[in-house]
């Protein structure tokens, strides 16, 4: 899949379906040549113009003028020989200079995929599945050497790539900038698609013509935020769902991250993306070394639809803990919304009842069984158990709810404390916060520095003691805030620019030991809803609650964005009470479900209090749920309509041997003489012949002329969901 022609000094990786080339220029530079669909031999006999531009100088060995980095398509550039472009690296030498010249020194090319120290990354199972090309530079003067690393998949249109920086001088340097990828496109147009939010509000499609200049688009939060989810996708301006060019970029990171786009004077576009180098300071001490992030980039040549079904099936089978690969999940009741701090045992039994009845597989208990919870004003730090409120503990209480046929689960917030806490009367210290400055509160909590091995030794033995207690199926794993006065009380002032990252590598250290050692335990990410949903946190925690806006209508937008790259089997979605807890709108228990199960599928409300027709209606559709489950968490998913530009919105799924699909449609609003509306259906076999209500319908037909949705639906937030399945002919 990877070959290095000698004579034009390419690197070509490829598939059957993509091709990724690399050329090494005179003097050893690294010149980005295309990335896109397969190149079945690459004659370089027509290389992209180098023309001699006014204002752009020559590095040194250049071979005429019309070399420029500042000009050149380029893989991994620098600052300081001409680029004046956003370089991938900016680093601080000892003698105050910032100019380092990388050039090539060698390569490698490996079977499969190495992982990287300490960090989640896409990974193989079978060598045969990925092949990894790892380029050496070197700067001669510094003595630094920076190894670039490629993955290209077999089956997926999928590279990966990550740069590792070895310090072998004598003197420290400092790294203020290190970018997981960087990528030069030639001049052409794009649109620039992102995923930007709000709590309550994440991941909303945002797309824009890419002009001239600079575009950034980072967290800065310590989290990757509900604001602006790590990924972008450059897209050609005619791309839709269905088709035209898209590549797609995630990266594989919780913490701060930076994306930055700059189409340059020539209208060529740059886009890198890594760790957000605002206030990042590294020191990279002699014979260290410092490993970004990676980035997955994916090109589709079928539209935005097939760009997130790749992202979808890398999640499944290369990202998420192996043994939740193809494991269907279970449907939950959380008794928050229900219940918020206000309960005890009797009522967690009785709600617990009232789910199983219904059919729900797995109770959760959320926010407010530790400590002296029953506000959000204190005890994050002491996990033990609240006896006033579980008279027989949570391994009591675990047993009583597995008596009843349920799994049981619980929520933990570990990286926080509260003031009010036995941990922070201990250990007041154990913070974020800077020496001699007040501390900002959020959510009337603080964040534990969790970059200190003892303070996530004290969390990691507090959980342990739980987990070791009581029969535990799942945990909540939430954090409800940002960071505030990044710093840490044990490391040096040189030292206090590393706090961001540091914190989100001991929380993977924590996250990889935890699930190891509880490796039947589910762990469910979460962030005030969606606010740490990346690919970094799936590694670990195969799904994440969405967000905690849980009405129907606004999370049509929120599920519809977040399928852009993040796979269904990750994202949880519940069915609440009405009038809606965020939004107050009132809506069909239909569209309700109808919507959660177009994820994860659970329940938050209060059931006891449920008529017996709710319940009926309730326990319909965990029927039809279960009977569905393989295909609505693991099936090929369509985005059909999307709700950013229509009234109207649909979605669907599609079985992997196309013998079963199962569509969405939503309609927002009621319009009097509503137009008719098609359906023109996906994935679907052209040959087969479906079955739908009474009718047979060809494949050919569902796709092509489409279905009508009833003309006689009427109503604000109308639902219709249809089951269609091949029958033999
Ligand atoms: C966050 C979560 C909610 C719930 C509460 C509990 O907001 O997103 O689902 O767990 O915390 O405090």
């Amino acid at each position: 899949m990877i070959t290095f022609d000698e004579d034009k000094q390419i690197f070509h990786l490829t598939n059957n379906r993509i091709s990724y080339l690399i050329q090494i220029k005179p003097g050893g530079y690294l010149a980005h040549i295309y990335f896109g669909k397969k190149i079945a031999h690459y004659s370089s006999s027509y290389d992209y113009p180098q023309v001699d531009r006014s204002f752009s100088p020559n590095p040194p060995h250049a071979v005429d003028r019309g070399f420029s980095l500042d000009t050149l398509l380029q893989e991994y550039p620098g600052h300081g020989f001409g680029d004046f472009r956003e370089p991938a690296y900016n680093i601080r030498l000892n003698d105050g200079s910032r100019v380092t010249d990388f050039r090539y020194h060698d390569y490698q090319i490996r079977p499969g995929k190495p992982q990287l120290a300490g960090l989640p990354a896409t990974y193989v199972s079978d060598e045969h599945d990925a092949q990894t090309l790892v380029l050496h530079l070197l700067d001669q003067v510094s003595q630094l050497e920076l190894k670039m690393y490629y993955t290209i998949f077999t089956k997926q249109n999928v590279i990966t790539r990550s740069a590792k920086l070895t310090n072998h001088g004598n003197d420290t340097v400092e790294v203020n900038r290190l970018t997981s990828v960087a990528i030069d496109f030639p001049a052409a147009s794009y649109d620039l698609i992102q995923l930007r939010g709000a709590w309550a509000r994440e991941r909303n499609i945002v797309r824009e013509p890419l002009n001239l200049g600079i575009k950034v688009l980072d967290s800065k939060r310590g989290a990757s935020g509900h604001q602006q989810n790590p990924f972008v996708a450059l897209v050609q301006p005619e791309t839709t769902e269905f088709q035209g060019e898209a590549i797609g970029f995630g990266l594989i990171y919780s913490g701060n991250h930076e994306t930055i786009i700059q189409r340059d004077q020539y209208a060529q576009t740059r886009v890198l993306m890594g760790i957000n180098s605002f206030n990042f300071a590294w020191q990279l001490q002699p014979e260290t070394a410092f490993q970004t992030p990676e980035v997955v980039l994916v090109y589709s040549d079928a539209g935005l639809n097939a760009m997130s079904q790749t992202f979808h099936d890398l999640c499944n089978q290369h990202l998420v803990p192996r043994r939740f690969q193809q494991r269907q999940r279970p449907i939950l009741i959380n008794n928050w919304e229900a219940t918020y701090f206000n309960f005890d045992e009797n009522k967690i039994l009785k709600l617990a009842q009232a789910a199983k009845e219904v059919g729900i597989e797995l109770f959760v208990l959320d926010d407010g069984w530790f400590g002296a919870r029953n506000d959000d004003r204190t005890s994050l730090g002491d996990w033990f158990e609240n006896k006033a409120k579980l008279s027989h503990g949570v391994s009591g209480l675990s047993a009583q709810i597995h008596q009843m046929g349920l799994q049981f689960g619980i929520w933990f917030e570990p990286e926080m404390i509260s003031e009010d806490s036995d941990l922070f009367r201990n250990h007041p210290d154990w913070v974020l916060e800077v020496p001699r400055r007040e501390r900002s509160v959020g959510r009337n909590q603080y964040v534990l520095d969790f970059s200190r091995a003892e303070v996530r030794a004290n969390i990691f033995k507090q959980m342990t003691t739980i987990l070791d207690q009581a029969n535990l199926d799942y945990i909540k794993w939430d954090m409800n805030r940002n960071m505030t006065e990044v710093y840490s009380q044990v490391l040096p002032a040189l030292q206090q620019g590393e706090v961001a990252h540091r914190y989100i590598l001991g929380l993977y250290d924590f996250l990889s030991k935890i699930t190891q050692a509880y490796p039947q335990v589910l762990f469910e990410g979460c962030a005030g809803g969606g606010g740490r949903f990346d690919l970094g946190i799936l590694y670990y925690l195969p799904q994440s609650w969405t967000s905690d806006n849980t009405d129907a209508i606004s999370r049509i937008k929120v599920q519809y964005g977040t399928s852009l790259l993040y796979p269904i089997s990750s994202m949880g979605a519940h069915v609440s009470a009405v009038p809606n807890e965020q939004t107050h709108r009132v809506t069909s228990l239909a569209i309700r479900g109808n919507v959660a199960m177009s994820g994860v599928l659970g329940y938050e409300l209060d059931l006891t209090k449920a008529t017996a027709d709710e319940k009926q209606a309730i326990a319909e559709q965990i029927k039809f749920y279960k009977a569905h489950r393989q295909l609505l968490q693991f099936g090929k998913f369509y985005r059909l309509m999307s709700p950013f530009n229509h009234n109207d919105v649909a979605w669907m799924f599609v079985s992997e041997q196309q013998d079963e699909a199962i569509v969405f449609y939503f309609r927002m609003s009621a319009e009097a003489s509503y137009p008719l509306v098609t359906l023109k259906l996906a994935g679907l076999d052209p040959a087969k012949h479906y079955r739908l209500g009474n009718a047979v319908y060809g494949g050919d037909e569902l796709m092509n002329i489409g279905l009508y949705v009833d003309p006689n639906l009427t109503g604000d937030y109308a639902t219709q969901r249809y089951v269609i399945k091949a029958i033999e002919d």
